[in-house]
């Protein structure tokens, strides 16, 4: 092969790695949909209208630990006209660009994020979904779409909010529980249109106390070794001393002399 097909080759590999994001279409990290029956192939221009990740989900995450994220919503000069022209507001006395931009940067929300809507508020809804991947298949769902109900147990999302576009930054409180890569989306809706901005984030199993012993020859000492996920070891929150307890756990440092710590931890990778 000559090396400027070679060249070809190259570039056309990673572009096909490039592309394989949240979904195959294109690279960006978020994606527009309708209001109404959005899936996973009706995704509209998004019109200047851009969201990123300010904090974004860690890459490792413990289950049952909150982390907060941030994301930005913003839009371009040409967005209020865009959106007029593809009848992105409801608010009926919205006909220009000027009044759809008034409406997003100045016109105030609901005081309750519940009683905001399209006629009511700029970004009348954003919140955060979780989808589990391994979970995904069975649900036949491909992507985490905007479109995954929260079933309050594997597919969940968090307390919506709602607010003007000169927010920018958007904060929320996250906490997964189900094990493996999960799919996050921060989810916002504009009028009748919906964005979503994905990342991907791994839950390791939750973090466990291994209860040790070592002992003497007439005294055994309870260790209380709290284990994490990672492998390493967060903390030895209490030495007790236990006199005359019975080694019970199985291990070796239970037998005979005084183990050191050291040698305790060896075992934590249980
Ligand atoms: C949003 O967050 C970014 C990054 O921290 C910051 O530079 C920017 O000033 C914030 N914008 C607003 C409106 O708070
Ligand atoms: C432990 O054993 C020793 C010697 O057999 C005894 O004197 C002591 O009272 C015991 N301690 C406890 C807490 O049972």
């Amino acid at each position: 092969m000559n090396p400027s097909r070679c060249y070809g080759c190259t570039y056309l590999f990673l572009s096909v790695v490039a592309v394989v994001g949240w979904h195959d279409l294109d690279n960006s990290e978020y994606d527009c949909w309708p209001l109404e029956k959005p899936d996973e192939l009706n995704m509209i221009d998004c019109g200047g209208l851009e969201m990123a990740w300010v904090l974004r989900p860690p890459e490792k995450v413990v289950s049952g630990e909150e982390f907060n994220v941030i994301y930005s919503v913003t839009v371009n000069d040409e967005f209020y006209q865009w959106a007029v022209e593809h009848n992105i507001f409801v608010h009926r006395s919205i006909t220009g660009a000027a009044e759809a931009r008034r409406f997003c940067e100045q016109h105030e929300c609901p005081s309750n994020w519940k009683d905001a809507n399209g006629e009511n508020c700029c970004i009348h809804h954003a919140n955060i979904h979780s989808c589990p991947m391994g979970y995904m298949k069975a649900a036949d769902e491909r992507i985490c779409g905007p479109w995954i109900p929260d079933d309050g147990r594997i597919f969940t999302h968090t307390i919506s909010t709602s607010g003007k576009m000169t927010q920018t930054n958007w904060t929320a409180k996250v906490v997964l529980f189900h094990e493996g890569l999960t799919s996050l989306i921060a989810h916002i809706r504009v009028g009748n249109m919906q964005v979503a901005l994905e990342a991907k984030s791994t839950v390791l199993p939750t973090i466990s106390t291994v209860t040790l012993f070592t002992c003497s020859r007439r005294v055994c000492v309870k260790y209380y070794v709290a284990r994490a996920a990672m492998g390493s070891i967060i903390s030895v929150p209490a030495v007790n001393s236990d006199s005359n307890a019975s080694c019970v756990t199985g291990l070796s440092s239970c037998t005979g002399m005084p183990t050191s710590r050291k040698q305790l931890y060896t075992h934590t990778g249980i």
